[in-house]
């Protein structure tokens, strides 16, 4: 089989890429992505010389580019990763994000329909359904909340999958949805909390938290996402959408210290700061459907998971090092130089 895996380059992507990789030898990957400041080949280097393998640095927003691409490589398998994807950033500027998530899925999908295929997949979001009280813990995002978004990141990707879901019903186009908690793991961008919380806490910098730090992130380890997708397009029936999440539900001051513990640095490295404007306060997802659907469940506890991923950055200084000297610094102070430091009490 012929697999289009757009956003290769990026976190989960990547980590896809190489899942599929080990688990389907025999398919044929074709990794589309436009390599913005988020996607990073060195990630992919030891796939590069792979004769079941191929790069392509495109546009999902370039119609031109992408029909030639779908033309010659005749994909069998649409899975779309691409997206500008930090919240942060879409509060700071939201056109790219309608740009690529909303205007580049159609043009996927326009390409699908096209060219047919057996499935096209958009790898969606839980903050598709808004937020969540932190005083009802018995409240979880199914499939049938309804879409509520709080940021433009949000409101783009909510788009992107009322045109899938469109493209579906309209034009009978084969579509799935998945929409995952947070992920967390190897090559995570270092503009996430934990990765930067990681890289912070090992070069004794300041770790900037949003507000009073209770907000509550599902967190789920990147592989596990992976091996959801994976079912989903082999197993998955067309036009349904699927949750993805593992019941791990953690307020951010508590992933932040579980990271200084792990490191063996202080708490007084912890400062909080002028919250995210809209922070979404809680996100909790519901997985009946997939776990009685197609048997999935996740694998890696997060006590595993986030050893694994502390000790992943320690062993791949390089990785990371080579971004934060780039223009990530610009980046970083543009984000964090303005933020006030706030004075609460220790949580
Ligand atoms: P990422 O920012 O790490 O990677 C995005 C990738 O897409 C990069 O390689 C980038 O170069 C590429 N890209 C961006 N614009 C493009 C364009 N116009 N054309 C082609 N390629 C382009 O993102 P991620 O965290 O790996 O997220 C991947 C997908 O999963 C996104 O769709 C995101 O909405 C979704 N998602 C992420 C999480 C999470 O916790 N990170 C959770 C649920 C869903
Ligand atoms: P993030 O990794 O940006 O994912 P998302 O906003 O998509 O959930 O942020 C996770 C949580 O961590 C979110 O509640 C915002 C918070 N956060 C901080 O407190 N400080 C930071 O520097 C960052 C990047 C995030």
């Amino acid at each position: 089989m012929n697999i289009i895996v757009t956003g290769g380059a990026g976190f989960i992507g990547a980590n896809f890429v190489y899942y599929e990789h080990k688990k389907h030898p025999a398919d044929k990957i074709i990794c589309l992505d436009k390599l913005t400041y988020a996607g990073n080949l060195e990630t992919l280097a030891p796939l590069m010389e792979k004769p079941n393998f191929k790069f392509i640095k495109a546009d999902i927003a370039d119609r031109k580019t992408v029909y030639k691409i779908f033309e010659q490589e005749k994909p069998d398998i649409v899975v779309n990763f691409a997206a500008e994807s930090h919240v942060d950033r879409s509060i700071e500027n939201p056109e790219i994000f309608l740009q690529t998530n909303v205007i580049g899925t159609s043009v996927l999908l326009d390409a699908c329909r096209k060219y047919g295929i057996d499935r096209y997949h958009q790898v969606s979001t839980d903050e598709v359904y808004g937020d969540l009280p932190l005083d009802r813990p018995d409240l979880f995002f199914t499939e049938q909340t309804n879409l509520h978004t709080s940021s433009p990141y949000s409101a783009s990707k909510a788009s992107a999958d009322l045109l899938v879901m469109a493209y579906h019903r309209t034009y009978k186009v084969p579509a799935t949805i998945s929409r995952c908690s947070n992920n967390y793991g190897p090559y995570h961008f270092p503009e996430k909390l934990i990765p930067l919380m990681i890289i912070n806490a090992l070069s004794d910098k300041k770790l900037p938290v949003y507000g009073d730090g209770l907000n509550v992130r599902d967190w789920l380890y990147v592989e596990d996402h992976c091996a959801a997708i994976d079912l989903i397009i082999r197993k998955g029936k067309v036009g349904e959408v699927y949750n993805v999440g593992g019941h791990n539900e953690r307020a951010n001051i508590d992933v932040v210290k579980t990271i200084l513990q792990q490191l063996g640095k202080p708490e007084s490295l912890i400062e909080h700061v002028t919250d995210r404007k809209g922070h979404d306060r809680r996100y909790a997802i519901d997985p009946t459907k997939i776990h009685e659907a197609l048997g999935w469940e996740p694998a890696t506890k997060f006590e595993d998971g986030i050893k694994k991923t502390v000790q992943w950055y320690l062993d791949n200084r390089d990785w990371w090092m080579n971004i934060i000297s780039g223009d990530y610094q610009g980046y970083y102070e543009r984000m964090y130089g303005q933020r006030e430091v706030l004075e609460y009490a220790k949580i």
